[in-house]
């Protein structure tokens, strides 16, 4: 797989795979899309619903760069929450491709600590947050853990429509608390059908710079 750096609209990098044609963040910005869809309409909608919640256990399908990883470890601390942060991937990315990430611009966690922790168990990266990093297919992948929130960030349904099934979905609606939210910044009909299929509320939310609309599915 040829994996290149890409510059986005809003100046942060992004990771480019040629033969798939996708990209791990949006070209109209990857820190605004992760910002917009993960952090403000999962993390801090969640926590604005449940103020007095200040330990979260929240699920990432796709680690990729880890840029999600590193704006939520920086939301805990600078919001006093305690999380737990499990998160998957199936191709990590080389020692040479993540020093291509120039994420300190943005973010004070330190992307190193996310990108040399052991792999399949929980790695405590900093005083509020905990990193379990997970070396496995999603579609294998089964865990005890329940989640508040889960940043569903495969890539898009044209490139992996295994990754975007009712059954998938289903898996995710086990995995989550009552009221927990699972965020992606996909709108299809068919992957919107799939998540009511599945159980979920699902509403189609404002979507980040670049594209209309997000889906963000509830466990009521
Ligand atoms: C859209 S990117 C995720 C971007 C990431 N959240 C970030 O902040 O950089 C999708 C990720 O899912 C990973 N992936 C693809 N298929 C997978 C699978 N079946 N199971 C787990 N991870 C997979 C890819 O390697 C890629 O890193």
């Amino acid at each position: 797989m040829n994996r290149t750096l890409l510059r986005t609209a809003d100046g942060s990098a992004t990771i480019h795979i040629e033969e798939m044609n996708v990209t791990y963040h949006s070209r109209h910005g990857a820190v605004q899309e992760s910002m917009h869809v993960f952090i403000n309409a999962g993390l801090v909608y969640y926590c604005n619903a449940r103020p007095e919640k200040k330990e979260l256990n929240i699920f990432e399908m796709g680690m990729g760069t880890g840029l999600n990883v590193l704006l939520t470890a920086d939301h805990a601390v600078e919001h006093d929450l305690n999380i737990y942060y499990e998160t998957l991937e199936l191709h990590p990315l080389s020692n040479e491709e993540t020093a291509l990430l120039d994420y300190g611009t943005y973010v004070k966690t330190d992307i190193h600590t996310i990108h040399n922790a052991t792999w399949n168990s929980p790695v405590k990266l900093i005083e509020r947050f905990t990193l379990k990093k997970v070396k496995q297919s999603l579609i294998e992948y089964r865990t005890p853990e329940l989640f508040d929130i889960i940043y569903f960030d495969a890539f898009a349904p044209t490139a992996q429509p295994e990754l975007w099934t009712e059954d998938i979905f289903h898996k995710m609606y086990g995995m989550l608390t009552q009221g927990g939210v699972l965020v992606t910044y996909c709108s299809k009909g068919d992957v919107r059908r799939a998540m009511i299929a599945a159980g979920f509320t699902v509403d189609k939310i404002q979507g980040p710079p670049g594209k209309r609309e997000m889906l963000r599915a509830t466990k009521q």
